[in-house]
């Protein structure tokens, strides 16, 4: 009836608004007054009616953030008014100079106001509102054209879809507005450790985990990115006048945008010098990477006096913040033993402030490295925090007189004193004793981690000590454990104690892939566990495969085959993989979901894609039930070329193999 109608969609109105306006008191208030359960219950509420009547869906709903499906390519936008880069002061007398500059062409002795911002370290970005409603969004690109990424875009919860109306004043019926898309650094850091444990490469800071995530095509896993905003510059506005930055920003702020809460108006140029000071210290503790602040003269009209030159405007610059660096003493190179017994080079390095931290390590990589850049004890070195998180070495900067002698691999085991090997060709050295309290202390460490058992609570200390104490001396002892011996350990109260164990207990229940990557084969990771698992569909039938047959499985060449051979041939291994076996409730994983044309089609990926990384495009094709293998044969079905591919294309036009391009990929996975 459609007065009923009429009711439910006043219900969907008042929903959205309500849903919207707490949004706002989150993201830009900064102070909500909802908790998120809450706001989650009115969300679900809105689902299930528009679900149940899509008539009442509206564009601007929060229901409909992800709602595009992933394009082949993204559009270009021409920016009508060309985004302007900043010019650079490089110390505090180049600011100094700028503000004479100023005064100089305004003909002018007085003080000169400006807005002192963040310099915030992402992506550029410009959004447009038309009549109140994001119309569209478009990355800055070469400043004069960039890229439509309004599905993207869409999907970050701090934009609004639909600008609120201010208090006083109105939307105005254009508005482009500026800013720049940012990947907050505590997600950044959970981002890659999962990427990590995943065996996918990780991202190498912030600023390119954000554009990575918001220059994805398939809308769904920007959305699965917890990206942020904060906006800051006018492009063409019509319909309201904004007179000075300052009120510009107040402006953004009352019609739902989310700005910057560092920005702060300077009185003059010292003022800014003092901002600057301040903020050196204080970026550390931001959850964003701010890489300097940006001085704009606060006046509008000034600022058109002013102008611009060589597409930077005159009356802004940026101050960039000096480099994370510190230098310090390496008072020692040590070497740490990992999983598969493998020894990785540290530098323990004379406590130095870097970045907001102590910092007393440093990972020197491998041998090569070392001796690449001559890094020996007792050298002075530079060090250097890249994206906020790892440091690592840059260069010797002072050797030592007299110099220590060349670091070497040790002969033995650091930890146990087992004899070490160096293979031919390879960077690496190992420990061969596979008792090694190092190994079984990292191998405990991968077997709780996220991709494999999921163990929450059996975190780095609590381990080393198990291992230490003799507690755990193989991979199924995790499940022997008892209160009493947990409680026995340092800084456990019964009740963490009783916490693990039962993250212990729910672990049981758990998948044969993520077993078999837990046991830490060397060079089974967890792409290659899953193809194993599909294949072998119980541990005891994957420990009595041949060569042979494991070479046979997708994917799976002779160093991998070799390898999972070794793992079950060491008596020790196939005991403690039959005792868990009997410990752990293991489901085989279901074949991939596929229904469609690609099951069990075979894929060659070669070149560099430009909307997927290669894990992606592998993972989608996987879902789908195709599969993807590393070199192109008759029976390969497709070979998808990106940009610069290489000889497998030649080889597939050779066999007469399929050749597709990227938007080919994409049509096929829709369908
Ligand atoms: S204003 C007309 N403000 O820096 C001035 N830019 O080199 C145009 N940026 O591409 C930009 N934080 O992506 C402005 N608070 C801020 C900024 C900022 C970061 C970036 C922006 C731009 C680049 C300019």
């Amino acid at each position: 009836m459609p007065t009923d109608l009429a009711k439910l969609r006043k219900q969907a109105q008042t929903l959205r608004e309500q849903l919207n306006h707490h949004s706002y008191l989150y993201h830009v208030l900064d102070d909500p007054e909802m908790a998120d359960a809450e706001y989650d219950i009115l969300m679900r509420r809105l689902e299930a009616l528009e679900g149940e009547h899509p008539e009442l869906v509206t564009l601007d709903s929060p229901t409909q953030r992800v709602g595009a499906a992933p394009s082949a390519k993204f559009a270009v936008v021409r920016h009508r008014k060309p985004m302007l880069s900043l010019a650079n002061a490089m110390n505090a007398d180049e600011m100094v100079e700028f503000d004479k500059r100023i005064k100089r062409l305004l003909r002018s002795d007085s003080d000169i106001e400006y807005v002192a911002e963040i310099k915030l370290d992402g992506l550029g970005i410009e959004l447009v509102y038309e009549d109140g409603v994001l119309a569209s969004a478009s990355t800055r690109g070469d400043g004069e054209n960039g890229e439509d990424v309004t599905a993207n875009i869409r999907t970050i919860r701090s934009i609004p879809l639909r600008l609120r109306k201010p208090e006083t004043g109105r939307i105005p019926k254009l508005l482009e507005v500026r800013g720049e898309v940012i990947f907050p650094k505590k997600a950044f850091q959970r981002l890659n450790a999962d990427r990590e444990a995943r065996g996918e490469p990780v991202f190498a800071n912030p600023r390119n985990a954000a554009a990575g995530s918001l220059r994805q095509l398939d809308p769904r896993i920007t959305a699965s990115r917890p990206l942020d905003v904060f906006l800051y510059a006018p492009g063409v506005i019509e319909g309201v006048e904004f007179h000075s930055q300052w009120e510009f920003l107040q402006g953004l702020r009352a019609l739902g945008l989310r700005t910057n809460g560092e920005s702060k108006v300077c009185r003059n140029v010292d003022a800014v010098l003092d901002y600057w000071n301040l903020l050196t210290d204080r970026r550390h503790s931001l959850d964003y990477d701010a890489d300097g602040v940006v001085a704009k003269v606060n006046s509008y009209a000034l600022q058109a006096q002013i102008g611009e030159v060589s597409r930077s405007p005159r009356w802004a610059i940026a101050y960039k913040f000096k480099a994370q660096q510190a230098e310090t003493v390496v008072e020692k190179i040590d070497v740490q033993v990992g999983r598969v017994g493998s020894f990785t080079p540290v530098a323990k390095l004379r406590p130095v402030a870097l970045a907001g931290v102590t910092i007393s390590n440093a990972s020197l990589h491998n041998l090569d490295e070392i001796r690449r850049k001559d890094i020996r004890e007792n050298d002075t070195v530079l060090i250097e925090r890249a994206g906020d998180v790892i440091p690592y070495v840059v260069r010797v900067t002072r050797q030592a007189h007299p110099r220590h002698s060349e670091f070497m691999m040790p002969r033995r085991c650091p930890e146990c004193g087992a004899a070490a090997v160096h293979e031919e060709g390879e960077v690496g050295y190992f420990c061969v004793n596979a008792n090694c309290p190092a190994r079984m202390r990292e191998s405990i460490r991968h077997f709780a981690s996220k991709g494999c058992l999921d163990i929450e609570g059996l975190g780095d200390k609590l381990v080393t000590q198990l291992v230490e104490r003799g507690m755990i001396k193989e991979l199924d002892d995790v499940f022997r454990l008892t209160t009493q011996q947990l409680e026995e350990l340092e800084r456990m109260a019964e009740k963490s104690a009783r916490n693990v164990l039962d993250a212990i207990e729910k672990a049981r229940d758990t998948t044969l892939d993520r077993v078999i990557n837990g046991l830490g084969i060397r060079h089974v990771g967890e792409h290659t566990a899953r193809q194993l698992a599909l294949r072998f569909k119980s541990l005891q039938a994957l420990s009595a495969a041949s060569e042979d047959q494991l070479v046979s499985v997708r994917d799976i060449g002779m160093e991998v085959a070799r390898s999972v051979r070794e793992y079950f041939d060491e008596p020790r291994n196939l005991r403690a993989v039959k005792r868990l076996e009997q410990i752990l409730r293991i489901k085989t994983p279901s074949e991939p979901s596929g229904r469609g044309a690609l099951r069990d089609k075979s894929f060659v990926l070669t070149g560099t894609l430009q909307t997927m990384t290669r894990e992606e495009a592998e993972q989608s094709i996987m879902v789908v039930g195709g599969r993807v293998s590393g070199s192109v044969s008759r029976k390969t079905d497709f070979v998808v070329v990106g940009a610069e591919p290489g000889s497998k294309l030649k080889k597939a036009n050779d066999l007469g193999v399929r050749v597709i391009d990227e938007t080919e990929l994409l049509k096929l996975l829709q369908e």
